[in-house]
């Protein structure tokens, strides 16, 4: 077997986080380096505090956390989302504290450190706002050559929104950072609505989390409802999307997907565009924006249930 793949998941735990955190937690083709902390679901305080909880429910305080950053680079916080994820970032079910604190360099000062000791190695998993990933791309201008990859769950290239028809949840809260984001000068795979919304949980899949009797699908059984009800007021699911945890399966198992690439631009104006991620399919003759970025991966498809029982049976491991 090949040595484990080393990733650092920058997140805004948010329920379906806490799914993607235990899930590459059990999955032993993954090291989870460290794990990065943003605004989104919840404010940074919030989602510091709820990593650290999650590490300590699942006995892995070794791994650290740091801190990210409280506020867009330019946009204002539109603040917690507390319809979707509940007021404490998880499930309104509380999740007792780590004794473990935030290590003392920020978010961007740990990726930085922690991509340029090992060129090539590692990883970034963003699963929430892109503005940690930007603010390393400024601190050390040569982060991008020295990742291995950046596999972000965020986006809409050739389908709606979430917010609004233009918008997905993670690029509407900092579009500034995500347009700098796929500029980067590494791999870079998309894990936006496109996919996303196609790998779904059933509610009879859930229950099976609420039945492993492991202490960490215990956590994700109190912390669903909340995130279930929410599917169900809002898109008539029965069940969720599995937004997060499909950047991790994509690690996993990336022949359960299809693709095309192309580069992507983000909408930056301020008016109904605004964080839309623009896939440039060579159509049109002035395409000069987009010109010099690498083609993104843009996952498109995917073996849902394929998926969602390859999660499901690493969340039992515990
Ligand atoms: O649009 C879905 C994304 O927004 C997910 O990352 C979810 O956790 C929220 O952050
Ligand atoms: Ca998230």
């Amino acid at each position: 077997m090949t040595s484990p793949r080393k990733i650092i998941i920058d997140t805004d735990p948010g329920v379906d986080d806490a799914m993607a955190i235990f899930y590459a937690l059990s999955s032993p083709e993954l090291e989870v380096v460290a794990l990065t902390t943003i605004f989104g679901n919840a404010t940074t305080e919030t989602s510091t505090h709820n990593a650290l909880a999650l590490l300590a429910l699942a006995g892995r305080s070794d791994i650290p956390v740091a801190r990210g950053a409280d506020v867009p680079l330019v946009a204002t916080y539109k603040g917690p989302v507390a319809f979707v994820h509940g007021a404490d970032g998880q499930g309104n079910a509380g999740i007792p504290a780590s004794p473990t604190p935030a290590v003392a360099e920020s978010a961007a000062e740990l990726i930085v450190r922690t991509v340029m000791a090992a060129p090539g190695e590692i990883t970034l998993v963003p699963v929430g706002p892109l503005t940690n990933i930007a603010l390393a791309m400024r601190l050390e201008p040569r982060l991008g050559e020295n990742l291995r990859e950046i596999v972000l769950m965020g986006g809409n290239a050739f389908c709606p929104g979430n917010v609004n028809p233009s918008a997905e949840a993670n690029i509407h809260n900092d579009p500034e950072a995500a347009d700098i984001v796929f500029g980067a000068a590494c791999p870079i795979t998309m894990a936006g609505l496109d996919v996303t919304q196609k790998v779904q949980m059933t509610t009879s899949d859930l229950a099976r989390i609420a039945a492993m009797g492991n202490p960490r699908a215990a956590h994700l059984a109190r912390i669903l409802p909340c995130y279930v009800e929410f599917h169900s007021r809002y898109d008539g699911l029965d069940g969720i999307f599995v937004h997060d945890s499909t950047a991790i399966s994509y690690l996993l198992a990336p022949e359960a997907f299809t693709w095309s690439e192309h580069p992507v631009r983000v909408d930056c104006g301020q008016s109904f565009g605004r964080a839309k991620t623009i896939a440039d399919e060579a159509v049109g003759n002035d395409n000069a924006a987009w010109a010099g970025r690498t083609a993104v991966r843009i996952l498109t498809g995917a073996d849902s249930r394929r998926l969602v029982e390859l999660e499901l049976d690493r969340l039992d491991r515990g």
